[in-house]
């Protein structure tokens, strides 16, 4: 296994760490708000790991973008639609994506009030999964097409 398929296989497996904890992130932030509950340090610290590993596969990510053969800079990306979705569309969708997370995560833990607090945590975190769900999926479109 060469560095590219190890850092493509970690990529690509680490997305379910990412999905599982934003799904995880927003159903308790749901029920907290809705049911008007506390804001605990579980809560905390699932909102807190879920914008880390956000962050780690940005990270493992910027590194993938610069060893796939995907990734091309020549005058055939836009028309290649799997060299355009990798060089550009992929990472510009889950950039949106993470800063959300960011952005959220932060604005959260500046409010004072619970149920702000599950609020606006549960707005940009399903927004969120929402664009990468939609990148996902957008990804598979030139292969099934
Ligand atoms: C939450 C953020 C991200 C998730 C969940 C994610 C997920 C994935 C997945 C599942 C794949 C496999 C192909 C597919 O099924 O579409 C992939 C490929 C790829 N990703 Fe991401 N990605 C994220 C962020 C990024 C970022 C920020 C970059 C670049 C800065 C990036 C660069 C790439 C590249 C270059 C590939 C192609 C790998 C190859 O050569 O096959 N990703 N990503």
């Amino acid at each position: 296994m060469n560095a590219y398929s190890f850092i493509k296989g970690l990529h690509s497996g680490f997305r379910y760490v990412v999905f599982i904890l934003l799904v995880l992130a927003i159903i308790q932030a749901l029920v907290g708000w809705l049911g008007k509950k506390p804001y605990t340090d579980v809560n905390r610290r699932v909102n807190l790991f879920t914008l880390i590993s956000a962050h780690t596969q940005l990270l493992i990510g910027i590194i993938l973008f610069f060893v796939s053969p995907l990734v091309q800079f020549n005058s055939n990306t836009m028309k290649d639609p799997v060299s355009r979705y990798f060089t550009v569309e992929h990472w510009v969708m889950m950039v949106i994506a993470i800063a959300l997370i960011t952005i959220g995560y932060s604005k959260s833990k500046k409010l004072v009030m619970p149920e702000s607090k599950h609020q606006t945590v549960f707005i940009f975190y399903t927004i969120a999964i929402f664009i990468i769900i939609g990148a996902i999926l957008a990804g598979h479109l030139p292969i099934l097409g």
